[in-house]
């Protein structure tokens, strides 16, 4: 835990943890808290500001969650947005009314009276409106300090200047003075320095690994190449060299060049005292004629922590397992979140650490996958490896449709691999959030030369996104796709047919099984 940043109450809104994106990009840390915590909760935050989400509820609903009273008597400054400017209002006894239609969309704001909050906010500029309640009736002793044409109160403050609430939503991009109106608050009203960034990130987090880490403790870490793991075989290194032990796990479920590139880097580059465990051959064994999706996952999860405890057990007096948590899981297992928070709990290799009874390490928990990104700069890691695409733990085997067998695997990893340095060849690969080959069951007619072929089938897909949960299809410029077709039907023998995939996210999936 970091202490002395911003506390966002979290009221449900879908916008929470975009307030805590635009708050740290400011330079300001910022942290979650469920807005009906206990202000103990809030108060181990040591915070220098409050700010208090939107929320889907309407005030006066009986099962609409209130902060703690504490909350609203803190001395220092706090900002209520939507819901939360709702919240400050009937806390302080100004009046909340309901109404039949919802605002939702752009409106100009009229700055009405000298406010530090809004200070070099133009007048009309534009606001990004979602709500159906409204303030009407402004409590004792504050003032209105914008208003829209369909609204009066759009924003308020009271006299002694550590109170606001604002109607629009200022971390949505689409309202123009958003970030300008965030700063005003945290530097200006709140005096906060903004000095939150990875190097000092950095420092805290080897700080904290080594107080947790105290007295010989050992840690280890399933290092699968992709981007969260390195940087925590990276940081650990760096705390406490010489206690720790990355894992690879090579599965032969891996895409071409992965094992070398892990190796390279973290052998070679950083020393590391890196344990391969080769077990390709056992996973194609457990895999043998399993076709079904499903079951092939929970063989390989099986799998994989057999392996790994095998790996774990041979390294004497291990105590701590460190894993690659980002913040967004923490933050999805908050109250006032929506089922669609359980859509990934699959991905990680859960029971790990109650079954091997070791203390768990989790030193990224509090950064967003961006902030991870720069954290791995900021370590050394490889431009190549900060930015590559994510990869799914059960690796190629969800991406050959049907049987996983040892020519399958070979099959998929060449075109993929073509797949992928075309993409880096053209300079498009980090337009898109992720790409690969996919090897489809079936076999069809083609001819090649003078000869007829009955062979593979594979599909391209490449996809863009913000967050993995919802995606668009990548449009790619069709000359591309005829160049890369033709080059995979040249140099791998078995294919002799490349199909585009141009699912989006829902309804489809990213991966194919
Ligand atoms: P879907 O296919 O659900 O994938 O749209 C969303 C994102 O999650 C990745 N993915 C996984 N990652 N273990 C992982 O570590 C898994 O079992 C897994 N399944 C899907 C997928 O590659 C995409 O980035």
């Amino acid at each position: 835990m970091i202490r002395g940043g911003v506390a966002v109450l979290d009221f449900g809104s879908q916008y929470s943890q975009l307030i805590a994106r635009r708050v740290r990009e400011i330079g300001v840390y910022c942290e979650l808290v469920a807005g009906n915590a206990p202000y103990e909760e809030v108060e181990k935050l040591d915070p220098r500001a409050l700010i208090l989400s939107g929320g889907p509820r309407s005030v006066y609903e009986e099962e609409a969650p209130r902060p703690d009273p504490r909350v609203l008597q803190a001395d220092v400054p706090l900002l209520g947005i939507c819901y939360g400017m709702h919240l400050l209002a009937l806390g302080y006894g100004g009046e909340v009314q309901g109404s039949d239609s919802r605002e939702y969309g752009p409106a100009r704001v009229r700055t009405e009276t000298d406010s530090l909050l809004f200070d070099g906010v133009s007048d009309g500029a534009r606001a990004w409106m979602s709500h159906g309640d409204r303030v009407t009736r402004l409590p004792e002793g504050f003032v209105r300090t914008a208003g829209t044409e369909s609204l009066p109160i759009a924003a308020m403050e009271d006299r002694s200047g550590l109170r606001f609430g604002v109607q629009f939503h200022p971390e949505v991009r689409h309202t123009e003075f958003g970030d300008l109106l965030l700063r005003n608050f945290l530097l200006e009203v709140s005096s906060i320095q903004p000095d939150w960034n990875m190097s000092r990130f950095r420092s805290a987090a080897i700080a904290g690994i080594r107080e947790r880490m105290s007295g010989g403790a050992k840690v280890v870490l399933g290092l699968s190449g992709g981007v969260d793991s390195s940087v925590v075989a990276a940081l650990l290194h760096e705390a406490v060299p010489g206690r720790f032990t990355p894992i690879f796990v090579d599965t032969g479920l891996l895409r071409r060049g992965e094992r070398e590139s892990v190796e390279t880097t973290f052998r070679d580059h950083f020393g590391m005292d890196l344990l391969t465990m080769d077990a390709g051959a056992e996973f194609v064994d457990a895999l043998r004629g399993v076709a079904d999706p499903e079951s092939k996952r929970k063989i390989i999860g099986r799998k994989f922590v057999e392996v790994f405890e095998r790996a774990a057990e041979s390294i004497e007096g291990i105590t701590h397992l460190a894993q690659g948590t980002l913040y967004p899981d923490v933050i999805e297992s908050t109250p006032f979140r929506g089922p669609s928070a359980t859509i990934k709990s699959h991905h990680n290799v859960g029971g790990l650490p109650e079954r091997m009874d070791l203390q768990l390490l989790e030193p990224l928990r509090e950064l967003f996958k961006d902030e991870v990104r720069s954290l791995g700069r900021e370590l050394g890691l490889p431009e190549e490896m900060v930015s590559r695409h994510p990869f799914p733990g059960p690796g190629l085997a969800v991406r050959i449709i049907g049987e996983v067998s040892a020519e399958n695997l070979e099959l998929l990893r060449s075109a993929d691999g073509i797949f992928l340095d075309f993409l880096k060849r053209k300079g498009i690969y980090d337009e898109i959030w992720q790409a690969f080959a996919v090897l489809l069951p079936i076999h069809t007619v083609g001819v090649m030369g003078d000869r007829r072929t009955y062979d593979r089938v594979v599909a391209l897909r490449a996809v863009t996104s913000v967050d993995g949960m919802t995606a668009d299809w990548y449009r790619m410029d069709p000359s591309h796709l005829a160049e890369v077709s033709a080059e995979i039907v040249n140099r791998v023998e078995g294919i002799s047919r490349v199909v585009y995939d141009v699912s989006s996210k829902p309804p489809g999936t990213i991966e194919w099984e």
